[in-house]
């Protein structure tokens, strides 16, 4: 059982006790990024103080300790998410990994006339990769309709797909309306049609237990910052004979074995191919740490945790009457709303000033208003430190706008 109450022990966000417009703060943009905690910030330190040297690079020990670091973190992350260590390419983020998807794999095999399938759901970086390449070869971008609910339901990706169909990429938890889609069953569809699966698990790998080999999916993106880790981490997991056929989108030093003048160039074997330039090492610490971090804690834990503070923030949130609910029924710690006549902004701009973090907008899922009809919406998103008064600061504010709320109604 997590008592988020001890656990904040463990994050300087709390242990500083940081304030925001004069009250003590309270973080409900999870969903954005999340708090590191101390073993995270000492990984790193170690890395700066003890262990500072590039990889892959140095035939002398500093080096081949950060070698093992590497090595060691693809192991972890494997370990993590089910995979084999040579399956998991570091990357800057989720954004990255789906463009490497996106310009290394897609870019090399889809045709004029293919099909890449998405849902309005999916967040920016789930969307622009995959117009830029249709722009590029000509294939088509469709979108697989969402139910009533909003949700992706396997019944609507039969419903859409076709032997045009070479790629589905669609998100495993969504990032505004937070639901867990059925990626197993997904999976098998796509994989009827000769097709293959880019699941984005952004906000779904942080949040409760992924296995890639259960799943079945081909491609796994997924960011460090969402998960207790440093910003500008992230990993890309793959089945590996897809890494073998992709070529890597970024070229340079640390990713071949040689090159000549006659522009001919032999890269290294997956994963290595991918990660040219210097790692982010200092961040790779880091990520290691968050992941045994994460795992100590549990992900079934955190899983749990996160579905009863969810259901105590809707029965809060329902108190107000006025407060318009966009995912009543989604699982994950993710709940967005809107308050009768005041604009997303300025709810989030009036909660900043009660000391309250909560994304407002469209959060980068651009085309989701074909969906809500709602241009902008403010989005509350909990981890396994949120607390019952957390919710309750919230409803509290909600429920006493007082004029800057009233002024709408005037
Ligand atoms: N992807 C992050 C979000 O949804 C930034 O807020």
């Amino acid at each position: 059982m997590i008592d988020p109450k001890q656990i904040r022990k463990d994050f300087p966000m709390y242990v500083n006790h940081i304030k925001m417009q004069g009250h003590d703060l309270v973080f409900l943009d999870n969903a954005s990024t999340t708090f590191k905690p101390f073993p995270v910030l000492k990984a790193e330190e170690e890395y700066l103080t003890r262990f500072t040297s590039n990889t892959h690079r140095g035939d002398y020990d500093l080096c081949f300790t950060n070698d093992s670091k590497v090595a060691e973190a693809r192991h972890v992350i494997g370990q993590f998410i089910n995979a084999e260590d040579k399956e998991i390419v570091l990357t800057s983020g989720t954004t990255m990994s789906i463009n490497f998807i996106a310009h290394g794999y897609a870019d090399k095999f889809l045709k004029k006339d293919d099909e890449i399938l998405l849902t309005v759901a999916e967040h920016a970086s789930n969307i622009l990769p995959w117009f830029e390449i249709s722009k590029k070869i000509g294939c088509k971008v469709s979108f697989i309709p969402l139910d009533k609910e909003g949700r992706l339901t396997p019944e609507n990706v039969r419903r859409v797909i076709s032997n045009k169909t070479k790629i589905v990429a669609v998100a495993q938890v969504t990032n505004v309306l937070g639901f867990v889609n059925d990626i197993k069953e997904i999976a098998k569809i796509t994989h009827e049609f000769g097709a293959i699966i880019a699941c984005d698990g952004a906000q779904s790998v942080p949040h409760m237990k992924v296995d890639v080999k259960d799943l079945d999916v081909d491609f796994l993106s997924f960011s460090g910052h969402k998960l207790c880790g440093p910003t500008g981490t992230g990993v890309l997991y793959a089945k590996y004979e897809l890494l073998e056929k992709m070529d890597p989108v970024l070229v340079g030093g640390g990713d071949n074995v040689k090159f000549e003048t006659d522009a001919s160039a032999k890269y290294l074997p997956a994963p290595a191919k991918f990660e040219a330039g210097t790692l982010n090492i200092q961040g790779i610490y880091g990520l290691v740490a968050a992941i045994k971090y994460i795992q100590e804690i549990g992900i079934e834990n955190i899983e749990d945790f996160e579905k009863n503070i969810r259901k105590y923030a809707i029965s809060r949130l329902k108190e107000i009457p006025d407060l318009v609910i966009y995912n009543e029924n989604a699982e994950a710690g993710i709940i967005t709303f809107n308050m009768k006549g005041v604009f997303a902004q300025d709810l989030a701009t009036y909660l900043n000033s009660r000391g309250i973090a909560c994304r407002s907008g469209q959060h980068c899922a651009k085309l989701l208003h074909h969906f809500t009809g709602e241009l902008a919406t403010v989005r509350m998103s909990m981890y396994f430190y949120t607390t019952k008064e957390d919710i309750d600061a919230l409803v509290e504010a909600l429920k006493n706008g007082g004029n800057f709320l009233d002024a709408y109604f005037a």
